[in-house]
Parts: C-alpha cells; structure tokens; sequence
C-alpha cells in the first residue's frame, strides 16, 4: 500500500511537472481516480505498473498523450462568454483591423482550444466584420491544445447543440449545416481553411516563447490559466505577452486569477473584460471605455457593473450570486461540455433526486433534454426551472424558443414578452444567470429577434 502510495505521488508530481496543473494540488481523489482508471485501461496491475508504461520508450509517448486527454477539462462552447466577444467585435478586432489596413494579414492564435469552439467563434466573428472584403484579407487563426484528442474534434468541426447554446437558431443557420447525426450541427466548410489547429503545450513557451510562437496581433488564452496556479500563471502571462506583435492584444478568461501582472504589459479594462496588450501601445483615446488605472488589487474577478435595481421588479439573477459551487452542477457542465451528455443526463438526474428545489438543475436537465432531441421533457423541465424561479430569464428564454420551433407561435410569443421584460427591468450589462456571460441587453435583443420570424410567417399567412 505505502509503495502504490509512493507511486501515485510521483505520478501526480509528474503529471503537474509536464502539463502545469496545479489544480490537482488539493484534489487527489479526482486525480487518483483519472490515474487509476487509465492503469486499468492500458492493463497495468496498479499505479507502479502504469509509471512503468508511461516511461517505456515504445508506449510512452502515446500514454503521455492519452493521459493528458483525461487530466485536462475542455469546457467550451461556441461565443463562450459573450461579453469577451462583444468587446472582440466591438473594438478589438476593428483596431486590428484599421491597423492592418495596408498589409491586409492578421495572425491569432486560439490557445487552449479545446475542442475548437473559440478559434472557430473568431473565423464566424471575423467573417461578419469583413463582410465582402474577406477574400482581399489573409487571417490565419490556429487552435492550440495539448489534449490531441479534442484537437482531433475541433478538426472534424462537427458540434453537438450544447455547444452551440451561445447561439441563436439564426446564427446557427447562418454557420453550421445540420449533421447526419441527430441534433448535431457541422461548422460550415467556408470558415475551416481559415482555422489550423496544432498541438502545443503553453508550458513550452516557457522561460522564453521561441520565434515560431512570436507576432500575433491577438492571443485568447481564456480558462487556462485557471488550472496552472498563481505562481506559474504569472510567467506564463509573460510569455504570452512576448508572443504578441507591437500592437497586439491578449485577452485571458475571467476566472484566470493572477497575483501578478507582468511589467511589460498593460491592462485595458473594457467594461467588465479586462485585456493586456505591450506597454505603452494603448492610449487612452483609441479604446472606448478603455481605463488606464489597474485592476483592484484584491480580486481579478471582474463583476458586472450594475446600477442599483428596483427593489420591486422582477430581477434575473447575476452569476456573481449564484456562482456554481454546488459540485454537481460543475460535474453536469464539465461532463456536457466534453461530449458526454448521456452520462450528464443522468448525473443530474441523479442531482435532481437529491436537490429536487434546484432550479439550476431543472434547467440544465432542460438543456439536456433539448440536446438528446427530447422536447417534451425539455419543455417539462424548463416549466418546473420557472416554477422554482419565476425570474430565472434564461430558462423563459429557452421555453419560448422551444415554443416558437414547435410551432406555438402565439404561447412562445408571450413567453418572450416575459423575457424582454425582465431583461428590461435591469441594467442591459446584468450577467444573467446560467446565461454563460450573457447581458440582459445581448438577450433583450435576442428574443426580439427570436420572435420577429414567427410574426412575419403569421403576417404572411392568408
Ligand atoms: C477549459 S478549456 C478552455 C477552452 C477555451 N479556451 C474556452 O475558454 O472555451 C481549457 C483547455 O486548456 C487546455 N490546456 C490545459 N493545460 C494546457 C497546457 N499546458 N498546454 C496547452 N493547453 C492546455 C486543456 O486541454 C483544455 O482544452
């Protein structure tokens, strides 16, 4: 027993050594539990017998990557925290844009992919921002992971509709055409020679990025440095920063905490998303709400910025409340997020037992539903998510998209006249609950678009 204990130290030594994961540092059930269950898959007889794999100089190396496929989490989706895509679109991207007017080239680099979602998000983003003018432009994005297996994934750009939940019926339509496979979408050809995908560790940027990683005009490397500590996620900020061109732009995940921010680099903070970009290149009049002081020292969490609500209306909640500590729903996300939606089904079925007062789970019980193509629960378990929290506007809003798809035109239409109106009832940059980052102005906009179809089938209509 000592000496499988001994075993798994090393291994998890060795496992934070090579992929920089010192999320595992106080989680060894979690991590014991991925080893042993990789040993038992390659037929090692316990945790020695598995180092003995991953040194062999025949298996080793594909070991190494298997493992990293089980020990990393490859939550996304497609416009993950719309917020940070807002502020993409709205000025980062033209900055670049007007930059490079000339050479008509922008390099970008997706790090930390995953499965593809962000770097795919950035050729759609880019697409609508050059309109007719994209062919005149060379934009290279490359997606970078050191799992290989979502890499494998992000290639085959096919998606389930948990990963497209950022976006509307319309966006989808406009980007993805319909798989063989029952509610799964594939990412239209046209945006995938624009997207290479590479796999690369970020901790091999370190202590110096080599030229290959260097001129990038924007780097997202967002919900990454969340796993690698503070201590290492200092340095690698560094690095990153050395990756970008002159004027470039980095743009880090809100829940990518950081002790330190490197001297070589700026922090822009453009309303709650807060960016980096090479010191001395921003002023203060090129970036719209652009503030020069740094952020508070005592949190890099950034939360929304409200205006006090009335006290009587009708308030959508903000994630800043109810942040998912309830490990059940994190394990939910994780397990959809990563594909496994049977096994997220029933982990929340089985949440629900135990919690049946959840509305969060009700609602990602609907999600689930709506994504094995099972409407009837899907709309059940969204009525119950209401009934639970009448002001929980996420779950109104995928209620009446489900009624206006279905056919109910004129029940969907009332649902999304609830939800314009809680939207309305708080300021438009209220983050909404499960709303993955998304504003009650972003969803506001939403549902009026949502209904707009339905009324212009009804006005057609003899
Ligand atoms: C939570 S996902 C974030 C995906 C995407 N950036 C987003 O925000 O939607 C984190 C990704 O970082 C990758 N990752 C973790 N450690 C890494 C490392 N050392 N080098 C490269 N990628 C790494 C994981 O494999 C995982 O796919």
């Amino acid at each position: 027993m000592k000496a499988e204990e001994a075993a798994y130290k090393r291994l998890k030594q060795a496992v934070v050594a090579h992929t920089g994961h010192h999320y595992y540092d106080d989680k060894d059930a979690l991590l014991r539990k991925r080893l042993d269950e990789r040993a038992r898959e390659v037929g090692a007889p316990n945790l020695a017998g598995y180092e003995t794999v991953l040194a062999d100089p025949v298996t080793g190396d594909a070991e190494w990557r298997a493992l990293e496929a089980v020990v990393t989490v490859g939550e996304t989706f497609f416009f993950r925290h719309s917020e940070q895509f807002a502020v993409l679109r709205d000025t980062i991207l033209p900055n670049l844009l007007n930059a490079a007017t000339n050479r008509r080239r922008l390099r970008i680099w997706s790090a930390g992919c995953s499965t593809g979602a962000e770097p795919y998000s950035l050729a759609i983003l880019i697409e609508r921002l050059l309109g007719d003018a994209l062919p005149t432009w060379r934009v290279d994005i490359i997606g970078t992971d050191i799992n290989e297996q979502a890499l494998v994934n992000a290639r085959k750009g096919r998606y389930s509709a948990w990963s497209l939940r950022g976006m509307t019926d319309v966006e989808r339509a406009r980007d993805f055409d319909a798989d063989i496979r029952p509610s799964a979408w594939r990412l239209h050809e046209r945006h995938r020679p624009r997207v290479e995908f590479r796999r690369h560790n970020l901790l091999d940027l370190l202590p110096e990025p080599p030229a290959e990683w260097r001129g990038f005009d924007l780097i997202l490397c967002r919900n990454v440095l969340i796993y690698f500590g503070a201590h290492q996620a200092a340095p690698m900020l560094s690095a990153l920063g050395q990756c970008l061109s002159s004027g470039g732009w980095l743009m880090i995940g809100y829940s990518d905490a950081l002790a330190d921010i490197p001297p070589e680099l700026d922090v822009v903070q453009i309303e709650a998303t807060r960016v980096f970009r090479p010191r001395g290149v921003t002023k203060l009049a090129e970036v719209p709400a652009a503030l020069s002081e740094p952020p508070a020292p005592e949190s890099h969490r950034l939360p929304p910025r409200h205006a006090p609500r009335p006290a009587e209306a009708p308030q959508p909640r903000v994630i800043a409340s109810a942040r998912a500590e309830d490990r059940d729903l994190d394990r939910i996300r994780t397990l959809a997020d990563t594909g496994r939606l049977e096994e997220a089904a029933l982990r929340c079925a089985g949440a629900l037992q135990a919690h049946p007062l959840d509305h969060r789970l009700h609602y990602y019980d609907a999600l689930l539903a709506q994504a094995a193509n099972d409407r009837t629960r899907a709309e059940a378990a969204l009525r119950r998510a209401i009934y639970l929290s009448n002001d929980m506007v996420m779950a109104h809003y995928h209620l009446g998209l489900l009624l206006l798809q279905g056919g109910a035109a004129e029940s969907g239409r009332r649902v999304m006249s609830v939800v314009t109106e809680l939207c309305r009832a708080v300021p438009e940059d209220t983050v909404l609950e499960e709303g993955d980052g998304l504003r009650a102005g972003d969803l506001l906009a939403r549902a009026v678009l949502a209904v707009e179809p339905a009324m212009v089938d009804q006005a057609s209509q003899p």
